[in-house]
This record gives structure tokens, C-alpha cells and sequence, in this order.
């Protein structure tokens, strides 16, 4: 019996080419596992009238972690019944902490010196998805709890603990300091207590300047979940952009790691897209299960491509998703 059970969902769009890709990648580097082939997302809901099958949330449940391709959510319109692949496994999963790393790689054009994790919190705020509408006047109701940000404040007190012991609490309490105050003052709560730890506060409008500005500065930052979702795209940008992007969607008992970018719809299908974020997402997701050793050998290969070429467009090279593969492939020791 293999050590590990994955869990594989394509979802839509370049989730049919990054997953595939990344799958060869952790079999060449010797991963000792199985893996679980799963649907969700809006192609699957187009045919079946539900994202997400019973049989993806047992394949979930039945596995040690979960990598996630991309999901496509209409925009502007939300058909009946649908609802988004991954913001529904979130929830029900209770995924409360999305961890959202960025940091320096040896690419042309990015930002140096950058090592940081937006810890953004994942499953309440603006997210709870309960709008309405009363004619010319919309409503979106917007939802923080005691209870979620004292979870979501460990786990970036924690992390931070085991990196640089640098903590930002990033809010908008000057104009929503009922919300924002309340998930500001439930972390400040915990994390001044712990005395190892250099915590600070800082209004989301100044943090994303001071991301431009000066990203060096900070280690892990830990905010509400629309601020998050905004901001770590903008840190991604610091160091290449969406196609090196990865994230964790983490809460006490299931992890799913997925890339930060979209199903691509303009790309999807030409085989060009990049693999790199959906890779660095299955590196988080060694880390997590414990394959400590494959994740630092798949983590050094994609590095040394990046570095090296060849790369894929959207980092300025000519290569398609199978040649950079092969590159990696190529690139494990
Ligand atoms: P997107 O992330 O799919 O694409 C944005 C731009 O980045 C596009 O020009 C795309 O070609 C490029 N890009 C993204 N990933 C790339 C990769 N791996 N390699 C090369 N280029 C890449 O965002 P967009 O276009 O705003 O949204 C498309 C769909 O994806 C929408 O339905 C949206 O709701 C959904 N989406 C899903 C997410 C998720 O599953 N977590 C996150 C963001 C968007
Ligand atoms: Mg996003």
C-alpha cells in the first residue's frame, strides 16, 4: 500500500493542464503514493446541475490532502443551484485559514528579498455570499465572529512563531470598526500575549502601498477574506505573478492546496499555461502531509527552471506546460 493518498481535482479550464502536469512531477520525484481522481467546478455543474459530487467530497475525505486545479465562476450572473467549487469545500470543511505564500524567485523582474505569508482568513467576511436586492438598492451582508478570527489569529501567531516572528494585523477597524474591530481586537487580544512576537496593525489601503513600497518588511500578515483574496494577488505580482502562485486552504482536519489563478479561460486549452503554481501548491501539500524530503526536491527543480529556462510565457519565455515539465523533471536530484 502506497504511504499517501492524494487527492486530484482538475476542476476547469488550465486545471485540465496544470493538474496532469504536476501529477508526472511528484511520480518522477518518487512520491510514494495514490492517487484519487475527483470533479468540481462549472464545467462539471453545466452537465450534472451540481459543482460538486458526492463522490468528490468522499475522495476528499477518504484522502491525506487534496490539490485543487481552478474553477471558473461566472461573472455577473450565478446560475440557479450553482455554486462555487472551492469556496463550497472551503465551508464545508471548515478550511479557515488560506496560507499564501510569496516569496523571491530567481525571475526576471521580481522583487527581492521577498519572503511572506498572507494568512487570510476563509471562510466568513464579505464571502458568506449573502446579497440581495431591493431594485435600484444592493445589499451584501458581510459576516466576522469572534470564534473565526480567534482561530484564524492562532494560526498566524503560530506561523509566525515558526518564521520570522513578525506579525501584521491588517484591517479597515477606522471605518467598519464593528467588523474589522472585532476580528482586529480578537487577534491583538492573542497575539499580544505572546512575547516572542514583534505584532503590529496596519489599515489595508497603507499595507498595500507599503506591499509596493517596501514587501521586505513584512513576514506574516493575517486579514479578513475579501482583503486577503486582494492582496495576495498583489503580492504575487511582486514576484511573477499568477503563474507561480500557490495557496493552502487549511483547517484542522482536511488541507486543499490549489494555485491562486483562475481557470484561465483565454489560454485554457493551448497547452501553454504555466504549471509552476498548481507545482508550489503540491509542495505546500507535501509539507503538510509530512513528505518533507519530495517537497524541498520538487521546490528546488521548479526554482532552478525558473531560473534557467525554459520558461513559459507569461514569464516572458516561449515554452508550452509540457516542455516546462519536462524541464522539471529533468531538474530533480
Ligand atoms: P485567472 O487567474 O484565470 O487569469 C488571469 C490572467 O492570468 C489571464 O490572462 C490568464 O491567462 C493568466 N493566467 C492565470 N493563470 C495562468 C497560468 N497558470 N499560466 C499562464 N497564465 C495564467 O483570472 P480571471 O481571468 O479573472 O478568471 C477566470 C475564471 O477563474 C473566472 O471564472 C474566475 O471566477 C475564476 N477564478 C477562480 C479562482 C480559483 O479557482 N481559486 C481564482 C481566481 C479566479
Ligand atoms: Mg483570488
Amino acid at each position: 500500500m502506497a504511504k499517501y493518498r492524494i487527492c486530484l481535482i482538475e476542476g476547469d479550464g488550465i486545471g485540465h493542464e496544470v493538474i496532469p502536469a504536476t501529477r508526472r512531477v511528484l511520480e518522477a520525484a518518487g512520491l510514494d503514493a495514490e492517487y484519487v481522481t475527483a470533479e468540481a467546478g462549472y464545467e462539471y455543474f453545466l452537465d450534472h446541475g451540481t459543482s460538486t459530487p458526492q463522490a468528490t467530497y468522499d475522495a476528499v475525505e477518504n484522502t491525506d490532502a487534496t490539490l485543487f486545479g481552478a474553477a471558473t465562476s461566472p461573472t455577473g450572473i450565478k446560475p440557479a443551484g450553482f455554486s462555487g467549487a472551492i469556496r463550497h469545500l472551503r465551508q464545508k470543511y471548515n478550511l479557515y485559514a488560506n496560507v499564501r505564500p510569496t516569496r523571491t524567485r530567481p525571475i526576471p523582474g521580481a522583487y527581492e528579498n521577498v519572503d511572506l505569508v498572507i494568512v487570510r482568513e476563509n471562510t466568513q467576511g464579505l464571502y458568506v455570499e449573502q446579497e440581495r436586492r431591493y431594485g435600484d438598492l444592493a445589499i451584501a451582508d458581510t459576516v466576522i465572529t469572534k470564534g473565526a478570527s480567534a482561530a484564524i489569529g492562532r494560526f498566524a501567531v503560530n506561523l509566525a512563531l515558526q518564521r520570522g516572528k513578525k506579525l501584521t494585523v491588517v484591517h479597515k477597524a477606522n471605518v467598519l470598526p464593528i467588523t474589522q474591530g472585532l476580528f482586529l481586537n480578537t487577534i491583538m487580544d492573542i497575539a499580544s500575549a505572546v512575547t516572542e512576537l514583534n505584532t503590529s496593525t496596519m489599515i489595508v489601503d497603507n499595507a498595500a502601498m507599503q506591499l509596493v513600497r517596501n514587501p521586505s518588511q513584512f513576514d506574516v500578515l493575517v486579514m479578513t477574506n475579501m482583503f486577503g483574496d486582494i492582496l495576495s494577488d498583489l503580492a504575487a505580482g511582486l514576484v511573477g505573478g499568477l503563474g507561480i502562485a500557490a495557496s493552502g486552504n487549511v483547517g484542522d482536519k482536511f488541507g486543499i492546496f490549489e494555485s491562486v489563478h483562475g481557470s484561465a479561460p483565454d489560454i485554457a486549452g493551448q497547452g501553454v499555461s504555466n504549471p509552476t503554481a498548481s507545482m508550489l501548491a503540491a509542495v505546500l501539500m507535501l509539507d503538510h502531509i509530512g513528505a518533507h524530503q519530495e517537497a524541498r526536491r520538487v521546490d528546488n527543480a521548479v526554482s532552478q527552471v525558473l531560473e534557467h529556462g525554459p520558461r513559459t510565457r507569461d514569464l516572458g519565455g516561449t515554452a508550452g506546460t509540457k516542455e516546462f515539465t519536462d524541464a522539471v523533471i529533468a531538474s530533480l536530484n
